[in-house]
Protein backbone atom coordinates (compact mmCIF):
# COMPACT_ATOMS: atom_id res chain seq x y z
CA UNK A 1 0.00 0.00 0.00
CA UNK A 2 1.07 3.64 -0.49
CA UNK A 3 0.80 5.90 2.61
CA UNK A 4 0.17 9.41 3.55
CA UNK A 5 2.37 10.64 6.32
CA UNK A 6 2.78 14.25 8.42
CA UNK A 7 2.94 16.63 5.94
CA UNK A 8 -0.28 16.20 4.67
CA UNK A 9 -1.79 17.40 7.79
CA UNK A 10 -3.71 20.77 8.11
CA UNK A 11 -2.63 20.63 4.63
CA UNK A 12 -5.07 18.66 2.42
CA UNK A 13 -4.29 19.63 -0.86
CA UNK A 14 -6.44 16.74 -2.25
CA UNK A 15 -4.38 16.77 -5.58
CA UNK A 16 -4.11 12.99 -4.71
CA UNK A 17 -7.78 12.06 -4.83
CA UNK A 18 -8.43 12.85 -8.39
CA UNK A 19 -5.53 10.27 -9.60
CA UNK A 20 -6.82 7.37 -7.77
CA UNK A 21 -8.24 5.07 -10.22
CA UNK A 22 -10.15 3.10 -6.89
CA UNK A 23 -11.09 6.06 -4.76
CA UNK A 24 -9.21 4.50 -1.96
CA UNK A 25 -7.99 7.85 -0.08
CA UNK A 26 -9.89 8.61 2.50
CA UNK A 27 -10.39 12.62 4.12
CA UNK A 28 -10.43 13.03 8.06
CA UNK A 29 -10.43 16.28 9.45
CA UNK A 30 -6.34 16.89 9.46
CA UNK A 31 -5.30 14.72 6.80
CA UNK A 32 -6.04 11.87 4.42
CA UNK A 33 -5.70 8.37 4.75
CA UNK A 34 -5.15 5.52 2.25
CA UNK A 35 -6.75 2.20 2.69
CA UNK A 36 -4.47 -0.51 2.67
CA UNK A 37 -6.84 -2.84 1.48
CA UNK A 38 -8.23 -1.17 -1.43
CA UNK A 39 -4.93 0.64 -2.71
CA UNK A 40 -3.71 -1.07 -5.87
CA UNK A 41 -0.28 0.02 -5.32
CA UNK A 42 -0.62 2.24 -8.67
CA UNK A 43 1.71 5.05 -7.39
CA UNK A 44 -0.21 7.54 -9.53
CA UNK A 45 -1.46 9.31 -6.07
CA UNK A 46 2.58 10.36 -5.02
CA UNK A 47 4.00 12.40 -7.74
CA UNK A 48 0.91 14.40 -7.17
CA UNK A 49 1.35 15.43 -3.85
CA UNK A 50 2.97 19.10 -3.58
CA UNK A 51 4.00 18.91 -0.10
CA UNK A 52 5.37 15.03 -1.03
CA UNK A 53 2.89 13.61 1.89
CA UNK A 54 2.74 10.23 -0.13
CA UNK A 55 5.11 7.39 0.39
CA UNK A 56 4.99 3.61 -0.88
CA UNK A 57 4.98 1.33 2.10
CA UNK A 58 8.67 0.55 1.82
CA UNK A 59 10.05 4.14 1.38
CA UNK A 60 8.43 5.85 3.76
CA UNK A 61 11.28 8.02 5.70
CA UNK A 62 11.88 6.38 9.42
CA UNK A 63 10.61 9.81 11.18
CA UNK A 64 7.23 8.91 9.89
CA UNK A 65 7.44 5.50 9.95
CA UNK A 66 4.06 5.30 12.69
CA UNK A 67 2.05 6.79 10.11
CA UNK A 68 1.97 3.35 8.45
CA UNK A 69 0.18 2.11 11.40
CA UNK A 70 -1.80 5.16 11.18
CA UNK A 71 -3.16 4.75 7.93
CA UNK A 72 -3.93 1.15 8.57
CA UNK A 73 -5.75 1.78 12.20
CA UNK A 74 -7.83 4.50 10.91
CA UNK A 75 -9.86 2.09 8.92
CA UNK A 76 -9.94 -0.29 11.99
CA UNK A 77 -14.23 0.65 12.95
CA UNK A 78 -14.57 1.53 9.32
CA UNK A 79 -13.90 -1.79 7.45
CA UNK A 80 -13.71 -1.12 3.51
CA UNK A 81 -16.00 1.44 2.75
CA UNK A 82 -15.45 0.58 -0.90
CA UNK A 83 -15.08 4.30 -1.98
CA UNK A 84 -13.84 7.65 -0.78
CA UNK A 85 -16.31 9.96 -2.50
CA UNK A 86 -19.83 8.18 -1.93
CA UNK A 87 -18.47 8.07 2.50
CA UNK A 88 -17.31 11.61 2.50
CA UNK A 89 -15.11 13.55 5.14
CA UNK A 90 -14.67 11.09 8.18
CA UNK A 91 -15.28 13.28 11.33
CA UNK A 92 -12.50 12.06 12.85
CA UNK A 93 -8.28 11.39 12.60
CA UNK A 94 -5.82 8.71 14.08
CA UNK A 95 -4.96 9.65 17.65
CA UNK A 96 -1.08 10.53 16.61
CA UNK A 97 -2.55 13.01 14.16
CA UNK A 98 -5.44 14.26 16.39
CA UNK A 99 -2.26 14.74 19.13
CA UNK A 100 -0.08 16.86 17.15
CA UNK A 101 0.21 20.36 17.85
CA UNK A 102 -1.41 23.24 14.50
CA UNK A 103 0.50 22.61 11.12
CA UNK A 104 2.23 24.67 8.95
CA UNK A 105 2.26 27.97 8.42
FE1 LIG B 1 -2.52 15.45 1.46
FE2 LIG B 1 -0.88 15.66 -0.54
FE3 LIG B 1 -3.13 14.45 -0.89
S1 LIG B 1 -1.28 17.21 1.00
S2 LIG B 1 -4.49 15.50 0.51
S3 LIG B 1 -1.51 13.78 0.45
S4 LIG B 1 -2.14 15.77 -2.33
FE1 LIG C 1 -4.77 5.07 -5.11
FE2 LIG C 1 -2.83 4.19 -6.57
FE3 LIG C 1 -2.34 5.89 -4.65
S1 LIG C 1 -4.50 3.02 -5.83
S2 LIG C 1 -3.89 5.48 -3.15
S3 LIG C 1 -3.51 6.27 -6.46
S4 LIG C 1 -1.08 4.18 -5.20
Amino acid sequence: TYVITQACVDVLDKACIDECPVDCIYEGERMLYIHPDECVDCGACEPVCPVEAIYYEDDVPDKWKDFYDANVEFFSDLGSPGGAAKTGKIAKDHPLVAALPPQGE
